[in-house]
């Protein structure tokens, strides 16, 4: 069983990991443990002193050590004398505004619960259980249910909570986040992705400090500002030792995570949907369900855990025929043609790529409406016909003719005020009566809150997708939102339209992705500003960066990769002098990085010189023969390229005989010695032979020792070995 209740004590364990509470007499919930399994009780481990200030609940009489404001609280509250982060708030009819949780009653069951509305992590009865415990505020009747799943070979524990008005009177959430995390010291690292468009999921760690730090987006997306994941870990911690503990957030829309270091040195972390803008009504017999998060612990580092959650967001949280698959190697217009084609050009870019082994043709921006620039057209999901002559069809036709799969993008959360939908219908763009609305590349958003937006949007995406043989969808989503503004919500609830919005985009999201199962979904948010757990229930791959240089791309996968593998990472060759940094790549180098992702090209093939399409050629099939060994290995971080001076990366499969190493040299250098680097996740008592080559080494010597890497000549010179077990 991976969930045990016993002596008052809750027992969630997973191979490797145990999380624990506790339930005292007065029927609060405490953490006492998450991290290495034991089989006891950690309780031994808290003692509190009478801390002054720190004040105590009315039932505990003269016990002036028992206060809500240092015990490792559970699920924390505002207004019952904790004066740290809380994970919920509300306010009450009367317009007081405490909560205090007390314990109700709890059940186990096999399977993993799943979330009304929202994305979650699946898995049957074989693989999860679920606990659910019942908190109850007396005095209002509002009750939270946490839910617990366990998934116990993939050392993953979710949580999330549902809110239920059980009380008489309405009242309000204010704050409803996923996860509260107690830790029982501060001196921990923590480590967040931050970025901004073009340079996303930057890697920053720092120890944590006394008080609140945090990280966030009020944007309405996830954004490329901060990813909705962290990782706590101990100060030692590496990529090969130490404890870490991982969390994710399911939720593309605004987010919060928070982590306070008390009075105490106790840490305390929470993370859920975005406090700012957001309310929450729950009128009697109402409910409220919040975003899942996805946690995460190892004991044996960084890589590990990057691991963990690599396995589980493969196969318990993307979804569809594409899942598990191999995917098609594509070719993308934009950087090739921006807005400037037609049909003979995008032909012409299909039939170089099907020459070179290519599978999927993707048409993107411009397609559509009166869009020839950024300034129009978003909204009319209705051919051009100026620039494809007799609509869609015959171009799918003689594409798919060349052996090549069709694929279409799509930005449907816009709208131009240049459309015909934007003058039939203005009131569905998002603004504020009284006020002029923020633009954003020229665009107003759609207010997805809105029935009847979803349903145009629907039936203009399912009309096209059953028209025309459409094999690949990129849904785009291209700035950040503001002007939150429903005129059909009374305006006690104006605060509920961001979550609102982002339940309405999975309801779209799910209508087609279900109508269409043999479509494959690509996610994109001027690259990877909606990089999420969210979004990859939907779409399993996302396009990781409009930033395509392959140096910079390398710390972006980089990254990427402490929480999401490399089958949701849609990565492509594009041409240099790069479009977005004027760097200047090989095309090897240019190939491998795209390579350690859901691999691409986006440039005018018919550019290239005859050698240069011999390599793409030769890079395909490399891909191809090596998709399998990306995909389902294990990967590991062999350098960390802010201080090594290169990107290493490697794949390894799962019985160890297959080992691919890839990465980029950053800068040739004079007089030295050869780079080393060391492999891990190897086979220490096998022989590796390297390359083909007659030497062979043991897999201890290879990753204690290292492998001699090859001379470089040049700036970002890429690298790949592959090694066989003997
Ligand atoms: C976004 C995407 C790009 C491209 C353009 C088209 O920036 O990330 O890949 O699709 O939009 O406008």
């Amino acid at each position: 069983m991976a969930i045990r209740f016993e002596g008052n004590i809750f027992h969630l364990t997973t191979d490797h990991t145990l999380y624990q509470m506790g339930l005292d007499a007065f029927g609060v919930l405490y953490h006492l443990w998450y991290g290495e399994k034991t089989e006891c009780s950690m309780c031994y481990l808290y003692h509190y002193p009478d801390v002054g200030f720190s004040g105590n609940p009315y039932e505990a009489g003269k016990l002036r050590t028992y206060s809500m404001d240092t015990l490792p609280l559970e699920y924390a509250t505002l207004g019952n004398g904790d004066y740290r982060i809380p994970a919920a708030a509300a306010v009450h009819a009367d317009g007081s505004c405490a909560l205090d949780f007390r314990y109700e009653s709890h059940k186990i069951y096999n399977g993993k619960y799943g979330i009304e509305g929202l994305p979650a992590v699946y898995a049957d009865a074989s693989q999860a259980q679920t606990l659910e415990i019942r908190l109850r505020d007396a005095a209002s009747g509002l009750v939270a249910v946490l839910f617990y799943g366990v998934l116990e070979e993939m050392d993953v524990i979710t949580r999330s909570v549902v809110f239920e008005n059980d009380g008489e009177e309405d009242l309000t959430l204010t704050k409803a986040h996923s996860v509260c995390l107690q830790l029982l010291d501060g001196a921990w690292d923590w480590i967040h992705f931050h970025g901004r468009h073009t340079m996303e999921r930057q890697m920053e760690r720092t120890s944590l400090f006394h008080g609140i730090q945090q990280i966030g987006s009020t944007r309405g997306t996830s954004s490329h500002q901060q990813n909705p994941s962290l990782i706590l870990c101990e100060q030692g911690c590496t990529e090969t030792s130490g404890l870490c503990i991982g969390a994710a957030l399911m939720y593309s829309g605004s987010f919060q995570a928070q982590i306070e270091v008390d009075q105490l040195g106790q840490a305390r972390m929470v993370m859920g949907i975005h406090p700012e803008q957001f309310s929450w009504k729950l009128k009697k017999g109402e409910r409220f369900s919040a975003p899942e998060v996805i946690l995460s612990c190892s004991t044996q580092g960084l890589g590990k855990l990057s691991q963990q959650f690599h396995a589980v967001i493969r196969n318990h949280v993307c979804r569809g025929n594409y899942k598990l698959s191999s995917r098609p190697v594509l070719i993308n217009n934009w950087e090739a043609t921006y807005f400037d084609f037609n049909e003979e050009k995008i032909y012409s870019i299909a039939k170089q790529a099907s020459e070179l082994g290519i599978d999927l043709m993707v048409l993107d921006d411009g397609w559509f409406g009166k869009r020839d620039g950024d300034c129009s057209g978003l909204g009319d999901w209705t051919v051009n016909e100026q620039k494809l002559k007799g609509g869609l069809a015959p171009l799918v036709e003689k594409i798919n003719a060349l052996g090549m799969r069709f694929g279409l993008w799509f930005e449907p959360e816009m709208v131009s005020e240049d459309s015909d939908l934007y003058r039939e219908h203005p009131d569905w763009a998002l603004r504020i009566p009284g006020r002029k609305p923020v633009r954003s590349r020229y665009q107003l958003v759609l207010d997805l809150s809105r029935e009847e937006v979803r349903d145009y949007l629907y039936e203009s995406m399912r009309k096209l997708l059953r028209e025309n043989h459409i094999e690949y969808v990129k849904w785009d989503m291209n700035r950040s939102i503001c002007d939150w503004y429903n005129p059909a919500l009374p305006p006690e609830r104006q605060a509920e339209l961001p979550h609102r919005y982002i339940l309405g985009l999975y309801e779209l999201l799910e209508r087609l992705t279900t109508e269409f199962p043999d479509v494959l979904f690509e996610g994109c948010s001027g690259g990877g500003g909606r990089f999420d757990a969210g979004m990859l229930y939907y779409c399993p791959q996302i396009w990781c960066s409009d930033d395509t240089d392959a140096h910079e791309r390398t710390f972006i996968q980089y990254g990427t990769s402490f929480f999401y593998p490399v089958s949701t990472v849609g990565s492509h060759v594009s041409a240099v002098p790069n479009h977005q940094t004027g760097r200047v790549t090989a095309l090897e180098t240019r190939g491998t990085v795209a390579m350690a992702g859901s691999f691409g090209y986006e440039l005018d093939l018919n550019l290239l010189r005859d050698e240069e399409k011999e390599t793409v050629a030769e890079q395909v099939k490399r891909y191809r023969k090596l998709q399998p060994l990306i995909y389902d290995g294990s990967y590991f971080r062999l350098s960390n390229p802010y201080r090594d001076g290169m990107a290493a990366w490697s794949f390894v499969s799962e019985d160890q005989s297959r080992v691919l190493v890839q990465g980029v040299i950053y800068r040739a250098e004079a007089n030295v010695l050869q780079k080393r680097l060391r492999l891990r996740g190897l086979d220490p008592q096998a022989g590796y032979r390297v390359n083909g080559s007659k030497q062979s080494y043991t897999g201890s010597a290879l990753m204690a020792g290292g492998l001699l890497l090859p001379k470089v000549a040049g700036d970002d010179v890429a690298f790949e070995l592959y090694l066989e077990r003997l």
